[in-house]
């Protein structure tokens, strides 16, 4: 049985396609940017949703340079709605990305160019078509662009990006498949040859087995896309943006299921580079707004990515003619160990208590040309829910000229730089806390100069306001005062009569560096603070808005916020950015250790009492040696 939040099948992807084909007069030139679930909460539709399934499809076309979006009602094989959205671009989808390649490499001058740097074979360039911004240079305006990079490839075979070929910029038209101009601002000698990832000698023999095994099976039950652990109650989903989707996370508390949000995801990420010269000033990605996270993810394999008892899910994508493409084992689900959960030691008697945590992992992996991002979600068995991270791969290599030093960069291998960056990522949460009306609340402490009141001057106030409007709850972290915020149900208390809430508690993060009158910053406002609430809209569900490729900026989480909605006892949604400064090191050459970034919410006030009482201590396990 179909729930209305299951992500579309390839049977639904392919009736949608063929009803977009026959009914919209798009002409045969137009191609499937994406067709996934129109979600009723969020539906672009004005009138109400109809009852039934809907898909929600972008389409570009070609011939006539458009950006064309509608609803098509499943039930009915209908299109509801269908709509030409001026001056924007279509993401860029992968098959268009490789496309660019094809075209880019026939181009008798970028053969030159390579050839000037001594490389013949073509077959072993790697160009990547990545999505050219808007820079306010009037021969850009209008049409659907690409601002390249290239690398050789290595070797072995195994590093598209082993040998990065400098300063070789072609700006491609991707509509006309063609070459604009090349941006070449000197060859640089190609970097030697160090960027082997899957060496087969000197492998380490010490290993032995570590097995994770759960003879009973996993404590979590599956129906479809729906999931129940441990009270927690939780519906996954998916789509090509933003890849995995969480729905109707709610607990089950003494029997009475609690909502806590309608939706969670990863809605919009940008990766702005610190080198200002020549062509790298424009490298900045926006992997969900450009290219689709969800588009992007990896079939995860058991032993490798997955270690344990694992459920799958698969999901359904498609490629640019709009045929369904499954990707397998997209989406894993496993429980872990997680260390202790709580422990009392009574000293004078000796006796203790130790239970152990585990926790319910959520993720899935997307592989966005060099780089690698796993997306995690954590369910506790204490109501705490943790969002994080992974970052692997290959950091973007640029070659640099013998002996010359690195600026903006690190050396992290002989003749390649890496610069530094931040990988910004801007989560969206559409609240339910105990229900759709809620608060946002900011909370701080102070200590006060010794005095009276004050006479050991150990004093640490505590202040807690609610933030009333959009405009005021736009707020940056500060260490100073370890401010945090959190979410309130007013018309929700718990025993002692205090709004129940889930607080945010900020990890990882950084500020931006970027000029806020930059072109990446125009289109990144989300970027400069760390906390949004907005009151709920169905169209603003991506801060750097629906079309962020090409795009100036102006629509986005800092352009809503001017519209300063109330926000007290509203339908809220929250937004939170999370900032990975990263400076290369060598020691991320030729592959990336995972780097890891978070932040949790946590209930605060939620539950009566601590909330996993109840679970029952591990048993003693004595060491056989
Ligand atoms: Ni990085």
């Amino acid at each position: 049985m179909t729930h209305i939040l299951d992500p579309l099948s390839a049977d639904e992807i392919t009736l949608a396609v063929t009803v977009t084909r026959e009914q919209s007069g798009m002409d045969e030139t137009g191609w499937f940017e994406t067709v996934t679930l129109d979600e009723p909460r969020q539906t672009i539709l004005r009138a109400e949703p109809p009852a039934s399934r809907c898909a929600y499809v972008c389409c570009y076309e070609r011939s006539s340079n458009r950006t064309l979006r509608g609803v098509v009602d499943l039930a009915a094989a209908t299109l509801l709605q269908w709509d030409h959205i001026e001056g924007v671009q279509a993401r860029i989808p992968p098959d268009e990305f490789s496309d660019g390649a094809s075209f880019i490499k026939a181009d008798p001058q970028f053969r030159q160019a390579c050839a000037a740097r001594g490389i013949d074979d073509l077959d072993t360039v790697l160009v990547e078509t990545w999505g050219a911004g808007h820079f306010g240079i009037p021969e850009e305006e209008g049409e659907r662009l690409a601002y390249c990079h290239c690398w050789v490839i290595n070797d072995a075979g195994d590093n598209r990006y082993g040998r990065p070929i400098a300063n070789l910029h072609p700006l491609v038209d991707l509509r006309r498949r063609k070459v604009i101009r090349i941006d070449d601002f000197g060859a640089v000698e190609l970097p030697p040859d160090t960027a082997a990832i899957r060496p087969t000698e000197n492998l380490r023999t010490d290993i032995k087995p570590l097995d994770i095994t759960q003879p009973d099976g996993p404590s979590f039950t599956v129906d479809g896309y729906g999931v129940r652990w441990q009270n927690w109650h939780i519906r996954v989903g998916f789509n090509q943006r933003e890849g995995l989707v969480l729905h109707d996370i709610g607990y089950e508390d003494k029997g009475r299921l609690r909502p806590i949000m309608h939706r969670a995801s990863m809605a919009e990420m940008v990766v702005p580079y610190g080198d200002p010269g020549a062509g790298n000033m424009r490298r900045n990605a926006f992997d969900t707004g450009e290219y689709g996270v969800g588009a992007a993810l990896d079939s995860l394999k058991l032993g490798c990515d997955c270690l344990g008892h694992i459920h799958y899910f698969d999901v359904c994508s498609h490629d640019w003619t709009g045929a369904p493409q499954v990707i397998g084992n997209a989406i894993c689900m496993h429980e872990e160990d997680f260390g202790l959960l709580w422990k009392h030691t009574d000293t004078q008697n000796g006796k203790a208590r130790a239970v152990r945590s585990r926790r319910l992992v959520i993720s899935s992996i997307a592989t966005i040309g060099n780089y690698v991002y796993g997306f995690f979600w954590y369910f506790y068995q204490d109501g705490n829910i943790g969002v994080e991270v992974k970052a692997t791969g290959i950091p973007f290599p640029t070659a640099i000229p013998p002996g010359e030093t690195a600026q903006h960069g690190t050396i992290i291998a002989p003749g390649i730089t890496s610069h530094v960056h931040q990988h910004v990522f801007s989560y969206r949460f559409d609240m339910a806390v105990d229900g759709d009306v809620n608060a946002v609340a900011e909370v701080e402490f102070a200590g006060e100069p010794m005095g009276e009141g004050n006479p050991q001057g150990n004093l640490i106030t505590i202040s807690e306001r609610i933030l009333a409007s959009e405009a005021e709850a736009a707020r940056e972290m500060n260490l100073a005062s370890a401010r945090y915020w959190k979410v309130m149900n007013r018309g929700a208390q718990n025993r002692f009569g205090q709004p129940t809430a889930y607080k945010i508690a900020p990890g990882t993060n950084a500020l931006p560096f970027l000029d806020r009158r930059s072109p990446v910053a125009r289109r990144a406002g989300f970027m400069y603070k760390h906390f949004w609430a907005t009151r709920f809209d169905r169209e603003q569900l991506y801060p750097a808005g629906w079309y962020p490729n090409q795009s100036a900026g102006g629509d986005g989480l800092s352009d809503w916020i001017e519209a300063d909605r109330p926000l007290v006892d509203e339908d809220v949604v929250v937004w939170y950015t999370m900032n990975l400064h990263h400076l290369p090191r060598p020691e991320d050459w030729p592959v990336q250790p995972v780097v890891y970034a978070n932040f949790h919410w946590m209930p605060d006030g939620f539950f009566d009492e601590n909330p996993a009482l109840d679970v029952p201590p591990g048993k003693a396990v004595y060491s056989q040696s």
